[in-house]
């Protein structure tokens, strides 16, 4: 299941993001990649422990956690430290799979990665190429985002970043570990959620139908929920 969601970041915050990251020190992105990946990624990074990259990591999580649909969709258990990157014309990122497992040397933390997220951080205008493609069940998705917005997608499924043609794509990128394992099982909860606040907006919170779908979505997180 791909998820987009709009306006993690405002507008502002993106151009704040913007000055901050195009006056760093940018490294190969080789750095953070697994032997395979790092055959055919070809971007920039921030290095990955800097205090930039910290710091501005610190500010999207806090976001997120902000973001209703966000935290419906991704049921959130571990969020890995956010990192950043940069391709410029000619650079991409052939067909890979993430690394399954992933450790962070500062806080110590070691998450199994369950979700990929990628949040847009240049306008689509600003570059040509630079999609990121990911398949699934259902064939290949395309996806280009305004800054600001992030997509969503199983850190399971193969995925590249299509070649720059024009301008440079910037984005920060990170995985996390949901306490629901499996995407199905998550995709549910997620369908199941979306469908009760349909029916909230419309018919009384406390309307007896609402009240049971309530009580079966907090079930099936309690079934399959690790905490
Ligand atoms: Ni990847």
């Amino acid at each position: 299941m791909l998820v987009c969601v709009p306006d993690v970041l405002s507008k502002a915050e993106v151009a704040e993001f913007r000055a901050v990251m195009d006056a760093a020190a940018w490294e190969d992105g080789r750095s953070t990649a697994g032997a395979q990946s790092a055959m055919v990624k070809k971007n920039q990074q921030l290095p990955p422990n800097s205090e930039t990259t910290r710091q501005l990591g610190e500010r999207i999580v806090k976001a997120l956690a902000a973001c209703p649909l966000f935290v419906s969709a991704a049921i959130p258990r571990h969020i890995f430290p956010p990192l950043f990157n940069r391709y410029t014309v000619g650079q991409h990122f052939g067909v890979h799979v993430d690394n399954a497992v992933r450790g962070d040397h500062l806080s110590g933390m070691r998450i199994r990665t369950d979700l990929s997220v990628t949040l847009f951080l240049s306008e689509p205008d600003e570059y040509d190429g630079g999609e990121l493609i990911v398949e699934d069940y259902y064939g290949s998705h395309q996806v280009k985002l305004p800054a600001g917005h992030l997509v969503l997608y199983p850190a399971s499924s193969l995925h590249t970043v299509t070649p720059v043609t024009r301008g440079a794509r910037v984005a920060s990128f990170f995985w996390l570990q949901s306490m629901i394992r499996d995407d199905h099982a998550r995709s549910l909860i997620f369908d199941l959620d979306t469908a009760i606040q349909g029916l909230v907006a419309r018919l009384d919170r406390n309307d007896a139908d609402v009240v049971r779908l309530t009580g079966i979505y907090h079930n099936l997180i309690r079934y399959w929920a690790e905490v």
